[in-house]
């Protein structure tokens, strides 16, 4: 049996320590491949998992790099709660509940560097480890002690650049939650990458479903027809023909975190490749040298992200390249973008076939992020619900680069931007009409003849995955 058939019978399973299905209320309850609306249009379902899931999971809050220099803080907020990511000292992160010891007030928002925190309102001070350093007329005051007046620790922890936060103080060590994506990640070095842009978007949707919209490729067809033809400009619907050549994107669930693979043309898939680039291939009839460059080129030209300024030129060289015998376009594609980064100061991480089968193409990072794998490039998603509103969330685009090795330690500046409406946001063409679904998914769902969603068992499992998790956190205490 080969990898990707295994992939295959890796049908909604149910997992040890898996909530039993008749403990979960029945407008609540998962099916097969059946997941009931209540899930994403409830306010108390929200609620549930803000209180519950998000209580206990770790979370992506930040990136290493946005706290190099001591002082640096970067608020994280998921619902009513605000964490307080400090750089503390050269060698450690802390995280706190952002709230004063006085009457609560939130001590900093968003981003930015301090000498010492100090609380907006009355002026309370903590140093930087989160001890008390100056109470005004303390005097005046009950006696405390300087404990019973430090900022409150929240758990933190990293991974690959990745600054973690866990609002459990008994949640289990975060590379024991990642597992397996610490093993499968780590040929890639995410370590030593960073920040190229990052874009964080209202959308008037369920926070899952805007992260549903990117855990699965069945829709490539329906949603991005244009990935069919050279010119990009089409973006008329596929005709049936030009969905013989449909891509096939199988999913793959773990105990916790779940990802898809997208396999080529669902009609010639090569099963047992699994997703490594060298292999990409076409219909056979045109120049595979053009359909590698123009993919490689569009995702660097249109998402700005995933590929890159260096995979760009090297697709560029290809186009016009003797690609010697034996060898296919993929293939020498990326030998060409080997060279040209090993040239220009980039280590060049060796992915073998076997680890690109299982990196596959997309993670769910349980349970708000989303981490697709590449080489030298990567995107991190991260969706978050606003307002307490079921049908409202932030939903955040980060493109991640390697830097060459020379730049390791060097600083960098990077501040996200904000947009009310994904229109104002030039997110490019694929990314546009992915935000475009996620309104009509919502008005949908709330049509009273619509009851949930029905999914595929081969290509959308993630999604299902990701509820499966959930109600272990919501409904285990
Ligand atoms: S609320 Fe913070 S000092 Fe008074
Ligand atoms: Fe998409």
């Amino acid at each position: 049996m080969t990898a990707v058939d295994e992939l295959r019978m890796n049908r909604p399973i149910w997992f040890e320590g898996d909530v039993p299905p008749e403990k979960v209320p029945e407008k609540y309850r998962l099916e097969r491949a059946f997941i009931p609306k209540a899930r994403f249009l409830d306010p108390e379902f929200l609620d549930l998992e803000l209180n519950r899931m998000f209580m206990k999971t770790w979370q992506i809050a930040c990136r290493v790099e946005e706290l190099r220099d001591v002082g640096c803080f970067v608020e994280y907020e998921i619902g009513r709660f605000s964490i307080l990511l400090v750089r503390e000292s050269k060698t450690e992160i802390r995280a706190y509940h952002n709230a004063c010891r006085h009457r609560g007030t939130r001590l900093a928002r968003g981003r930015g560097r301090v000498g010492s925190l100090i609380c907006p309102f009355h002026g309370w001070r903590w140093n930087l480890d989160g001890s008390i350093r100056l109470v005004l007329d303390r005097e005046e005051f009950v006696p405390r002690s300087d404990d019973d007046l430090g900022l409150v620790r929240v758990r933190v922890e990293q991974w690959a650049g990745f600054v973690f936060v866990n609002l459990d103080p008994e949640a289990k060590p975060l590379l024991e939650y990642l597992d397996p994506i610490p093993r499968i990640f780590e040929p890639f070095q995410l370590e030593n990458f960073r920040y190229r842009w990052g874009k964080g978007v209202v959308v008037p949707c369920n926070w899952k479903t805007a992260l549903d919209a990117f855990l699965e490729a069945y829709h490539v067809a329906g949603t991005h027809p244009q990935l069919f033809r050279l010119d990009r400009t089409n973006d008329k619907i596929a005709s049936l023909r030009e969905l013989d050549l449909r891509p096939w994107a199988p999913t793959t669930v773990y105990e916790r975190h779940a990802h898809y693979s997208a396999l080529g043309p669902k009609s010639t898939a090569d099963k047992a490749a699994g997703k490594d680039p060298s292999k990409r291939s076409n219909d056979g009839k045109s120049d595979e040298r053009l359909t590698v460059a123009n993919a490689v080129q569009y995702l660097h030209e249109d998402m700005r992200g995933l590929e890159n300024e260096r995979s760009w030129r090297a697709a560029e060289a290809l186009k016009t390249a003797e690609v010697p015998d034996g060898m296919t376009a993929g293939k020498y594609f990326l030998q060409l973008y080997r060279e040209l980064s090993l040239a220009e100061g980039y280590d060049w991480p060796v992915i073998s076939p076997e680890q690109w089968t299982e990196a596959g193409s997309a993670w769910n990072v349980f349970p708000n992020s989303i981490i697709l794998p590449g080489q030298g490039s990567v995107f991190w998603y991260r969706s978050r619900p606003l307002d307490n509103d079921p049908n409202k969330a932030l939903f955040e685009v980060f493109s991640l680069d390697q830097v060459p090795i020379a730049e390791y330690d060097e600083k960098r500046a990077f501040e996200p931007q904000y947009f009310d409406d994904y229109r104002d946001a030039d997110m490019g063409q694929v990314f546009s009409q992915d935000f475009a679904n996620m309104k009509e998914v919502t008005v949908g769902m709330h049509s009273p003849s619509f009851d949930g969603h029905r999914l595929s068992e081969e290509q959308e499992m993630t999604i299902w995955n990701h509820h499966r998790v959930a109600d272990r956190y919501i409904w285990t205490d």
